[in-house]
């Protein structure tokens, strides 16, 4: 998805005498990484099954507790969240791979990584109600530098992420669109459909949200946080378990 610029001719139709053409620069970009790693789909599936079941259980025992028209909506509108399990050894080989790019993503950027470490704060799945209107309404999470999606299931009808302008003075003065379709330079949010397997990695300052869903097909994905701290603090941190464990 390449920014499309409309296309003005600088200094109007006819150039007047002085006219100079001024060259674009881009500053202050906001990088998303997308890709499609097909190769951890299958066993990430079976590996999520049971974090959804134990949720999913513990969402309808909670609803038992709630008052009468809280059953009546069911589950509508929420979804199945487990527990945060980086430290399952059965995905090791995805959250290896997802620190890496993270680290790389960080790097790749310009920010010295050196002498940091990088720490999961969160590492769900979730799948949203089969019987419709689960969403994430727009949100960021506090105190972290990289976030990140792995769809394990969706289709064209399910729901889908949306990201937001990242930059709060550029979202509050932004003049009506020409093209709501089109991205542009002055574009406010991308709706980006994904497939089984994409994963995306991005800026833990970038607001995002998912679209409400139908329930129409089953919506799955595993969502990340990290946070990345000095390793002298992180040393610092696993000294002091080390003693308290003593
Ligand atoms: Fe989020």
């Amino acid at each position: 998805m390449k920014p499309k610029t409309f296309s003005v001719k600088q200094g109007g139709s006819n150039k007047p005498k002085g006219h100079v053409d001024f060259k674009s620069a881009f500053y202050f970009q906001t990088p998303i990484w997308i890709a499609e790693a097909p190769m951890f789909l299958k066993n990430t599936i079976k590996v999520t099954d049971k974090y959804i079941k134990k949720a999913e259980k513990n969402l309808k025992d909670k609803l038992k507790n709630e008052p009468k028209w809280k059953k009546d909506i069911g589950t509508f509108g929420l979804s199945y969240h487990s527990e945060s399990f980086s430290n399952d050894p059965k995905v090791k080989d995805l959250v290896q791979f997802i620190g890496q790019r993270s680290y790389e993503f960080l790097d790749w950027q310009g920010f010295k990584t050196q002498d940091h470490s990088l720490h999961f704060t969160e590492f769900w799945v979730q799948e949203f109600s089969e019987k419709g209107g689960g969403h994430h309404s727009t949100h960021q999470h506090w105190n972290q530098h990289v976030s990140g999606f792995y769809f394990l299931k969706c289709s064209e009808k399910t729901s889908y992420p949306i990201f937001h302008e990242p930059r709060p003075g550029a979202e509050m003065t932004k003049l009506p669109l020409k093209n709501q379709e089109q991205i542009t330079l002055g574009t406010n949010q991308v709706h980006y459909k994904p497939q089984p397997g994409t994963m995306i990695i991005f800026p833990g300052y970038v607001p995002h949200e998912f679209a409400v869903d139908a329930g129409l097909d089953p919506f799955r994905f595993i969502h990340w946080n990290i946070k990345v701290v000095e390793t002298a603090i992180s040393k610092e941190r696993s000294n002091k378990n080390e003693l308290q464990k003593k």
